[in-house]
């Protein structure tokens, strides 16, 4: 999937129009409580402020549908940003009007502006073409450096695309070579993990897992309803009932690939002081609820991920937020962090998980994008993507 980068156009002196996802999160006083996406982007930044390019940073926050919503402004991004960069950071109230227009004529070359949150209006997540061409009308050429947002067909995503020369930024395209190397050329074993509460939110990406890689782990909740599927009880715990039957024809499908928890930790609530034991899933009784992967199960994955020369991991083991039954989920880190394979980690609890153990400078990639990590492996085309040259 070869795209044209920022490399590849003359920027000196010209408006560049770049997306990146801002999309932070934040404490309940807006502060911004991880800035690794802010951080992500700032290699194509600087590469165009050094180029004397005018950059014209857009990005969405939150999701305020199409209204102006104060807790969803850019201005405490800007002001990280700015810190990050070592430069001041002009934060624009609009993305659109004469007063944006007016900010970008008076830029200089090397000059940084941050419009506001392009989802303000209707028109961005609609990928309204009026809408589109005015944002295109800010500048001279397109940078997508958005990964995290590639999966959305936005106007300033997707649509900007018809109306200026559209290149991929260096973020991006780090993330496509990434993803990309996983699901056209593995080192093999390729080994998967899965985790996260549902199988419904991951059926695309297991099918596609299944016909790519060698071992498929399934952990956290999603792994219940494939042991439903071999007609245990799993007692109090998460299962989703109307998946139960798709679950057993992936099951089928998958044979031996497809490797499922032995043991869990199980309470009768998620609660630090419930009551917890460790038991065989065929022994888990009327009231347990399983809460993460025991240490049997904990040591199969661990034999598995360290015989992998490639790891794709998404979703955590358990309910790793409360301490009881996060050791699941800390040991995968580790086994993935230790592995000499490659190794793509995608999601914000399999990232959380990997910083908490201390070890994210051990792992190959670790993937800006949620939703648009699994919508790639998945195999789908992303419109973010797609419109780039
Ligand atoms: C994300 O956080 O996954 C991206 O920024 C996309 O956000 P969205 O799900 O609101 O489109």
């Amino acid at each position: 999937m070869a795209k044209l980068t920022v490399r590849d156009l003359p920027v000196a002196g010209k408006r560049v129009f770049v997306r990146v996802d801002f999309n932070v999160p934040t404490d309940d006083k807006g502060a911004i409580t991880d800035d690794t996406r802010i951080r992500a982007a700032l290699p194509t930044i600087r590469y165009l402020r050094d180029q004397g390019a005018k950059v014209i940073l857009a990005s969405h926050f939150g999701r305020p549908k199409g209204k102006v919503v104060e807790e969803f402004r850019l201005t405490a991004v800007g002001r990280r940003l700015a810190e990050l960069l070592g430069v001041p950071v002009l934060k624009l109230d609009d993305c659109v009007g004469p007063e944006v227009e007016a900010a970008v004529s008076a830029m200089k070359p090397g000059e940084v502006v941050l419009l506001e949150n392009v989802r303000f209006y209707p028109g961005e997540e609609k990928n309204d073409p009026d809408f589109a061409r005015k944002l295109a009308a800010l500048a001279d050429v397109f940078v997508n450096d958005a990964f995290g947002a590639a999966h959305r067909a936005h106007a300033s995503t997707a649509g900007i695309a018809a109306y200026l020369p559209a290149v991929a930024g260096f973020l991006m395209e780090k993330e496509i070579g990434a993803l990309g190397r996983l699901l056209e050329r593995p080192e093999r074993p390729f080994v998967a993990i899965l985790g996260g509460a549902k199988v419904s939110d991951k059926i695309g990406v297991i099918e596609n897992l299944l016909g790519k890689c060698d071992r498929l782990l399934v952990g956290g909740g999603m792994a219940n309803t494939f042991l439903a599927a071999r007609g245990l009880n799993l007692g109090q715990s998460l299962v989703e009932l109307d998946k139960v039957g798709l679950a057993g024809e992936l099951l089928a499908r998958a044979g031996d690939k497809l490797v499922l928890p032995v043991d869990v930790v199980a309470a009768p609530a998620v609660d630090a002081a419930a009551p917890r034991k460790t038991v065989a899933v065929e022994a888990l009784g009327a009231t347990d609820k399983a809460l993460d992967i025991g240490p049997a199960t904990v040591a199969r994955f661990e034999k598995e991920i360290a015989a992998a020369r490639t790891i794709f991991w998404n979703g955590p083991m358990g309910v790793f937020e409360v301490e009881p039954f996060a050791a699941g989920t800390t040991a995968v880190a580790r086994a993935v962090a230790a592995s000499k394979g490659f190794s793509v980690v995608g999601g914000g609890d399999s990232i959380a998980a990997i910083e908490k153990a201390g070890v994210a400078d051990r792992v190959g990639h670790i993937s800006t994008g949620g939703g648009a990590s699994l919508e790639f492996i998945e195999g789908k085309e992303l419109p973010g993507v797609a419109a780039l040259k």
